[in-house]
């Protein structure tokens, strides 16, 4: 059976862009392949952020992963930081990666504009990314197209340390659908919906009140024409609206676009935020359920150990064929 794996930072803020870009996958999928799924939280602390709860944020994004349908009996879920061989084979990639690919990667560049003081860590996050995903021999990488190039640049660091050491690595592709690739800002459609936006009219997030994400909805931005079609460059805001609708209902966009044919655009507002209603409301009645159970810690104790031992095999692998004393 194939692997897959994804992350998530716990920043306390998922949107219905992560839902769709990698959460949404992974329950698509879990029963063809061997599925893990982690809390990103070395991660989340590579942009300084001074009200990060990272202990309730962490509980309430394994509450989501339940709640959203990843069933801990099919995947193993942990916690990033509770596995320190992700930082020690991450440290061992980066002596094996050049400052001049991670300067060149689109998230640093556009994350590392917003302060002229940023952190290191900013820099080498695509190769602890790497770290997360060749620890495991993962085959398929579930992520949104913002996070493409980092799974490019986990394969090249791969094939890089397998042609200078021989086959160590799984070389990894990323996995995303069609429709779900990129979730706009509903205010800016052509900016993606991210939790860091300024303006949170235009961010769904899954734990929003259902009169919250209906305003949101109808409140978002489209254009001076009527016709519900597909068209990002000169219609992104109802072609963002038609991706969210595909992306929740698995219909293509060929199939909205007819079944709104004779639809204007308040209308088909009102389907789109009819189906998100639906779907994240059973979401949010589960999450409330698991946040206060002990599964929770049932389950990360469970993936902990698990993970634990399958990382050490690798960075030991890794540093007998890197020379080490062992
Ligand atoms: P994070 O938490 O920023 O994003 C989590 C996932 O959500 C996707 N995503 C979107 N997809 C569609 N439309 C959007 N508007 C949108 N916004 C976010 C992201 O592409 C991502 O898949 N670096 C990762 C976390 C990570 C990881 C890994 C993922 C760390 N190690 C190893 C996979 C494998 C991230 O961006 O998290």
């Amino acid at each position: 059976m194939k692997r897959m794996l994804t992350g998530l930072q716990p920043t306390g803020v998922i949107t219905l862009g992560n839902y769709v870009g990698a959460i949404k996958q992974m329950v698509k999928l879990q029963d063809e392949y061997e599925s893990y799924i982690f809390v990103a939280d070395l991660h989340a602390i590579t942009v300084p952020n001074d009200n990060l709860n990272l202990k309730d944020n962490t509980r309430s994004l394994i509450a989501l992963y339940l709640a959203c349908g990843i069933d801990p009996k099919k995947n193993t879920i942990f916690v990033q930081s509770q596995n320190e061989y992700h930082a020690n084979l991450s440290w061992l990639l980066e002596c094996n990666t050049y400052f001049g690919e991670l300067s060149r990667m689109h998230q640093f560049k556009e994350k590392s504009k917003k302060s002229n003081n940023f952190t290191v860590g900013l820099l080498t996050y695509p190769v602890l990314m790497a770290a997360d995903i060749l620890a495991y021999d993962t085959d398929v990488v579930p992520v949104g197209i913002d996070q493409k190039q980092h799974v490019e640049i986990t394969r090249d660091i791969a094939i890089r340390f397998n042609n200078k050491y021989g086959k160590t690595f799984n070389v990894p592709e990323p996995l995303i659908t069609k429709t779900g690739t990129k979730i706009m800002d509903l205010l800016e459609p052509t900016k993606k919906m991210s939790k860091s936006s300024e303006n949170q009219n235009g961010v769904i997030r899954l734990l929003d009140d259902d009169e919250v994400i209906r305003k949101k909805i109808m409140r978002a931005t489209t254009d001076s024409e009527t016709k519900v079609k597909f068209d990002p460059e000169n219609k992104p805001g109802i072609s963002n609206l038609i991706n969210i609708y595909s992306a929740i209902t698995d219909k293509t966009v060929e199939e909205i676009e007819s079944m709104f044919e004779e639809s204007n655009y308040g209308t088909f507002k009102k389907a789109v935020a009819d189906v998100v209603i639906d779907e994240l409301s059973r979401i949010k009645k589960r999450y409330y359920e698991y946040l206060n159970s002990d599964l929770i810690d049932i389950i990360l104790e469970e993936g902990k150990k698990k993970t634990r031992v399958m990382a050490k095999a690798k960075v030991d692998a890794v540093k007998r064929k890197m020379g080490f004393y062992d």
